[in-house]
């Protein structure tokens, strides 16, 4: 019998809470989740974090750990894509067919839908996991909460981080 998409996201989320325990960094746990979620969750076909880069005027996007193929957008303005436009508002964008989407910057002709969770350090946007399907409207619900539970457990560990790195 075929595993549904629940019980694959509920392994996913295992895997991440088990990879939280053990990774050193937040670093090391970001590449984690992308190969995480690239494993578990079969329609995720490309998974990636862009992060603000510090001190940037105007603001920008850089291609952080990812796990597909080899992108041309590995500096993002926030003026620009979902991904410019999940990190000015703060808020989760999910796009079901990107064809449709004219914010939408391509990065493999196969991709047909597309999820960007904002990541939070003390309530600030620092970045964002993107995430790229070859199937349309590839995100449902329960896979937002998943995604962003991995985005919120990143947080985190920057947020943890930078605090012992100020002590
Ligand atoms: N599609 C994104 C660009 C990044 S690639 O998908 C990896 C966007 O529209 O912002």
């Amino acid at each position: 019998m075929a595993i549904s998409n629940f019980q694959k996201i509920d392994e996913a989320r295992k895997e991440a809470d088990l990879l939280n325990n053990e990774a050193r960094t937040a670093d090391q746990f970001m590449a984690g989740i992308t190969q995480v979620l690239n494993k578990h969750m079969l329609k995720y076909n490309w998974v990636g974090f862009y992060m603000l880069e510090p001190g940037a005027n105007p603001p920008m996007l850089v291609l952080g750990h990812f796990q597909g193929a080899m992108t041309p957008h590995t500096r993002i303005p926030l003026h620009q894509g979902i991904c410019g436009a999940a990190a000015s508002s703060g808020k989760t964008v999910v796009v079901d067919d990107v064809r449709k989407d004219p914010r939408y910057l391509a990065c493999s002709l196969e991709t047909k839908s597309e999820i960007v969770v904002p990541v939070f350090v003390r309530g600030k946007v620092v970045g964002e996991l993107d995430i790229d399907s070859h199937f349309l409207a590839a995100f449902a619900s329960e896979d937002c909460e998943l995604i962003e539970y991995c985005a919120e457990l990143v947080g985190q560990r920057l947020q943890k981080e930078q605090k012992e790195g100020s002590s």
